[in-house]
């Protein structure tokens, strides 16, 4: 599994996990994201429970995994968050985990034990060493119960499924989007189908590539602003 440095700057750093070349070709290909302000570190979509060893093997190389304090699931799907159980096993035991109010009774079928913190539907902020995260609400986009997260420190918006592209191997040379026009034919598909907004699917990270700002974008598309 890669490790990509997203942002680095004054203790504050931003590192996106994914692109495994020994993943199982059976399984859809997911980015795994960390936020790490002051020692203290917030897991994004931690993964399904096939990927965890490699995703722990490449956090714990840059990542203390007794700095995890925090994890946030953006919605219920398997590839999100069914490594839960796992991670609450080698994560301190006041490991926080955010995940909307909808789905803590259905990610418990992944995890029967796990103590959520229900996000409302209007979102909320999580304090993350001495930094101030944003849950925002993005439902339909593309589950009813869907959040994102805003990083103000970094300026990225860790947008989940709704930059999703299915990409073929030849094309996860890089983390990041450096041809937004070329790469709309990599998430037509996902969009047209597992969009659950008719607005979301029309207007075409945990499944695609981070996409910076100097590529063009719709209005409010998602994206990481690199410095
Ligand atoms: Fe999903």
């Amino acid at each position: 599994m890669k490790c990509f440095s997203l942002y680095g700057r004054d203790n504050h750093r931003c590192l996106a996990f994914g692109q495994d070349p020994s993943r199982s070709k059976n399984l859809i290909d997911t980015n795994q994201m960390v936020v790490v302000d002051e020692g203290v570190a917030l897991l994004l979509d931690p993964g399904g429970v096939e990927i965890f060893p490699h995703v722990i093997a490449a956090l714990t190389r840059e990542v203390a995994i007794d700095t995890v304090h925090h994890i946030f699931i953006s919605h219920q799907d398997p590839d999100t968050g069914s490594s839960l159980a796992l991670w609450r096993r080698v994560c301190p035991s006041t490991v926080k985990i955010y995940l909307s109010w909808m789905w803590t009774g259905f990610v418990s079928h992944y995890d029967g034990e796990a103590n959520f913190t229900a996000i409302p539907d209007q979102g909320m902020e999580v304090t993350v060493g001495r930094s101030r995260l944003r849950i925002l609400p993005a439902h339909y986009l593309h589950s009813p119960g869907n959040f994102h997260v805003y990083d103000p420190k970094a300026r990225i918006l860790f947008s989940g499924d709704v930059g999703a592209a299915l990409l073929p191997d030849e094309r996860r040379e890089d983390i990041f989007v450096r041809d937004f026009t070329r790469h709309t034919q990599y998430m037509d598909g996902f969009h047209r189908r597992w969009m659950g907004s008719p607005k979301a699917r029309d207007a075409l990270d945990c499944h695609g590539l981070p996409v910076a700002d100097r590529h063009p974008r719709p209005p409010a598309w998602p994206f990481v602003q690199r410095r």
